[in-house]
């Protein structure tokens, strides 16, 4: 079977600098507390009606395409992974695919939130083994900054975030031994609630507790008052420790799972590209693995968490700055709401 490898790689990020002395403006927050939790100095915030997500992922598709060396019209599939879509439905490759006027081909969303990147790449990896694909263009875009509340009560949830995209092309690799060497894909539903955004779903209970008189009618109808959307009902929620203690603990198992399967240890990684979840757990990975610093890119400093958007954005940044050559043995792993975990090598 011929391996896949990344034949384009772009990111896009809004023009809108929010500093943590920016955020001080709206919450009760500060530099200090965010930068010794997180690391995170600045985010970028996309234009609240000039920019989606799908908007944000096509300037960053048209970078990836244009460095594949092809046009929109090559693509024959698109995976678009998004936790913050345009649209409840339909998803946001199709959306893409009309912006960018390529041809009928098909377009998947994944969910799969911070390790929606691998989930998407991994399938993207499998067409191109098939021989069913040749041009796939995979991204991951977030706009964090619509549905956030940016008052006190949430403030550990909407410090961490940001918005941007990252997007590659996928290619048959030319050599062998070159391009994706595996994907590692992994969920635990036992915590889903611990990291999640519940409305609006199915799940009414979730956010719209049964209350005697309501719903008054008796199918569909079931809509949030404006009471229970000021409540904070429709915000997202974040065990943080919760995370961060299955974090530490997943991210070091699913790398090594990779370098086990491909006979590697950890000091054969050239780069290890981490999702940007907070500078704090890429340390902590970093230490576990025993790998020195110019071994792990980490970009959260100045864009925050762009959940699906950050391992696209920072393995593009790492590419453009000369730290990523061909030969280079690439690391890609994530961690997220789900819980989900992946990871993928790449020989460069
Ligand atoms: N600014 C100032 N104070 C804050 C803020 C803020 N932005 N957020 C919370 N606090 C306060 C709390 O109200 C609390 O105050 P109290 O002691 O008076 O009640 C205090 O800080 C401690 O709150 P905790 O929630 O316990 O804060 P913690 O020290 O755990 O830090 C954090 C929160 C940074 C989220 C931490 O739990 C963490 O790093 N978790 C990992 C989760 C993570 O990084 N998620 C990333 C997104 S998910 C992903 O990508 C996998």
């Amino acid at each position: 079977m011929q391996s896949s490898k990344i034949a384009g790689i772009g990111y896009y990020v809004p023009k809108n600098v929010y500093t943590n002395d920016d955020l001080s403006r709206f919450m009760e927050t500060s530099d200090q507390w965010i930068r010794e939790r997180t690391g995170i100095q600045e985010r970028r915030f996309a234009d609240r009606y000039a920019e989606t997500t799908t908007t944000m992922g096509v300037e960053a598709a048209k970078i990836a395409i244009e460095r594949a060396g092809i046009t929109a019209q090559d693509i024959d599939f698109i995976v678009f992974a998004t936790l913050s879509p345009d649209y409840y439905f339909p998803g946001c490759g199709v959306l893409l695919q009309r912006e960018m006027k390529m041809k009928e081909v098909g377009a998947l969303d994944v969910r799969n939130q911070c390790s929606g990147f691998l989930y998407a790449l991994s399938v993207a990896d499998q067409y191109i083994k098939t021989g069913m694909y040749k041009n796939i263009l995979v991204v991951g875009s977030e706009k964090h900054s619509f549905a956030m509340d940016f008052e006190t009560r949430s403030r550990n949830v909407s410090v961490i975030f940001g918005d941007g995209a990252g997007a590659v092309v996928l290619q048959p690799a030319a050599k062998a031994g070159q391009g994706i060497l595996s994907t590692h894909l992994h969920s635990d539903g036992a915590d889903a609630e611990l990291l999640a955004m519940y409305y609006p779903g199915s799940h009414a209970n979730k956010w719209m507790p049964e209350q005697p008189g309501y719903p008054e009618q008796e199918l569909g109808g079931l809509f949030m008052t404006c009471e229970q959307l000021e409540s904070g009902a429709a915000l997202p929620f974040m065990d943080g420790p919760a995370v961060f203690k299955k974090a530490v603990a997943k991210f070091p198992e699913v790398i090594n799972e990779a370098l086990a399967v491909n006979g590697l240890k950890a000091g054969d990684i050239d780069l290890l590209v981490p999702h940007q979840a907070n500078l704090r757990i890429s340390q902590y990975v970093q230490q576990l693995l025993g790998l020195p610093d110019d071994k792990v890119f980490n970009n959260i400093q100045k864009y925050g968490n762009t959940t699906a958007a950050s391992v696209p954005i920072a393995l593009c940044e790492a590419w453009e700055a000369g730290k990523v050559k061909e030969g280079d043995l690439v690391c890609l792993a994530a961690f997220g709401s789900g819980f989900t975990w992946a990871s993928a090598l790449i020989r460069w």
